[in-house]
């Protein structure tokens, strides 16, 4: 079976309820599932081992914080994980679905529909106004102008944040900028949502601010969440804290 067409037979959107038949994970499947995942960088002649065989299972519904020093791959990890890179050897599974086994085409449909990414930088769309930004994905998957900017709002709403629709990024605050990007990892209902140092901008007050948005969408929507940070008061709001160091992820709580 084709499997771009198979991924679209599912029903990305909701939750299957019986296991994919062709997974080969058994039972209630993980949200993510990595498996002996590795990522050398060759630069020259210098070959760079940053992950050495990593294994993570994210349940539904966890709030999983990753933390480690600079350099240790943890944005590298965070990549792999959402199929933004792809890893030198391993498997990563998404909602059961074998990410790196889709074409150049299907992954990225895969990836708009599947995750929902927060950057520190939150790479909005500088020509764009808030509004316009959280329906872009919306917009990419096919969406009609009217569904995506009516549903754009309604994140906006849930994410308290209706009084900028109409301002670009440049004129937002941090702390506006950091709303704006989780209305847009939301806007189409991921399966999970992944964060990499997403109040490593901010300011105390708009940090907490932000975490308590995260926290309180991980409680109250279940939404899965997996937050990559160097601040141990951040990692600490996760129910889980890994640690990566030389390559590898430690499963004792930080
Ligand atoms: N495309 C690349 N080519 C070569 N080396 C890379 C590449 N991307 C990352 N690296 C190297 O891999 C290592 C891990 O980088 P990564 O950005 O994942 O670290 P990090 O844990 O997120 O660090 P920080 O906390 O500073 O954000 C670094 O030493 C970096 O220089
Ligand atoms: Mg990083």
């Amino acid at each position: 079976m084709n499997k771009e067409t198979g991924s679209r037979e599912q029903g990305i959107g909701p939750e299957p309820r019986t296991p994919n038949p062709q997974s080969p994970i058994p039972g209630p499947a993980p949200v993510i599932q990595a498996q002996g995942v590795w990522r050398v960088f060759k630069t020259g002649a210098e070959r760079l081992e940053v992950l050495k065989g990593v294994d993570l299972s994210v349940d539904r519904g966890e709030f999983l914080s990753i933390t480690g020093h600079s350099g240790t791959g943890k944005s590298t990890l965070l990549h792999i994980l959402g199929g933004l890179d792809r890893p030198t050897q391993g498997k990563v599974f998404l909602d059961s679905l074998d990410i790196f086994s889709y074409s150049s085409t299907g992954l990225p449909e895969l990836r708009n529909q599947k995750v929902g990414f927060v950057f520190q930088f939150h790479h909005l769309l500088a020509e764009f106004t808030v509004l316009e930004n959280v329906a872009l994905p919306l917009l990419i998957a096919g969406r009609s102008e009217s569904e995506a900017f009516s549903r754009a709002r309604h994140v906006l709403e849930e994410v308290d944040f209706t009084n900028r629709l109409n301002h670009r990024p440049a004129q937002l605050s941090g702390g506006e900028k950091s709303k704006a990007a989780v209305a847009r990892a939301l806007v189409n209902e991921p399966a999970v949502i992944l964060a990499d140092e997403p109040t490593g901008n901010l300011d105390v007050a708009s940090s907490n601010a932000l975490m308590n948005l995260l926290v309180s969408l991980n409680r109250n929507r279940s939404m899965t969440m997996v937050v990559v940070t160097h601040n141990q008061t951040v990692a600490a709001r996760a129910g889980r804290v890994l640690k990566l160091s030389d390559g590898k992820l430690d499963n004792e709580k930080v």
